[in-house]
């Protein structure tokens, strides 16, 4: 088993797909250990998106997920990085392919609905900006021995 952060960005909020994007995850037999309901400052924001620091798109980008309230939650399961990214779809929304959550309910590059860190170095970079280990519920689910 291992871990992701994702978040559900302001767009899914405002547009009432924050529980359809937690019934993917669900359904995929993702396990979720933590969850809340935050508003990031700009100190954070530009925390977390540090490495988009110069991009063009980057102050639009803080701006955005700054703009309203936003879900964190660790994720875990089997290569769970690389499953919840195919869950997502690409960046971009219009080229996601059908079937993802970006591919389904998105057509923006900027307002796609949903993070989730793309790497292990990613994780333990973004992870403790939201959660300490001491929130990360350890618990079994029933279904877990048939995943
Ligand atoms: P995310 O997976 O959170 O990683 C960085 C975010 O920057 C990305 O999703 C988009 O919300 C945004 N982003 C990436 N590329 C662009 C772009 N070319 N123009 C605007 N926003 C972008």
């Amino acid at each position: 088993m291992s871990r992701t952060l994702v978040i559900l960005k302001p767009d899914a909020i405002q547009r009432n797909m924050a529980g359809r994007i937690i019934s993917r995850i669900e359904d995929k037999g993702l396990k979720i250990s933590a969850m809340k309901m935050v508003y990031l400052d700009k100190r954070t924001a530009e925390r977390l998106y540090e490495v988009h620091k110069g991009k063009p798109f980057y102050q639009s980008l803080v701006d955005y997920i700054t703009s309203g309230p936003i879900i964190a939650m660790v994720v875990e399961g089997r290569d769970v990085i690389n499953v919840i990214r195919k869950l997502m779809g690409k960046t971009n929304g219009a080229e996601a392919e059908p079937g993802t959550i970006r591919g389904d309910f998105s057509t923006g590059i900027e307002k796609n609905l949903i993070h989730a860190s793309d790497s292990d170095e990613s994780l333990r970079r973004e992870l403790p900006i939201f959660f300490s280990e001491e929130d990360i519920i350890k618990y079994n689910k029933a279904d877990e021995s048939w995943l």
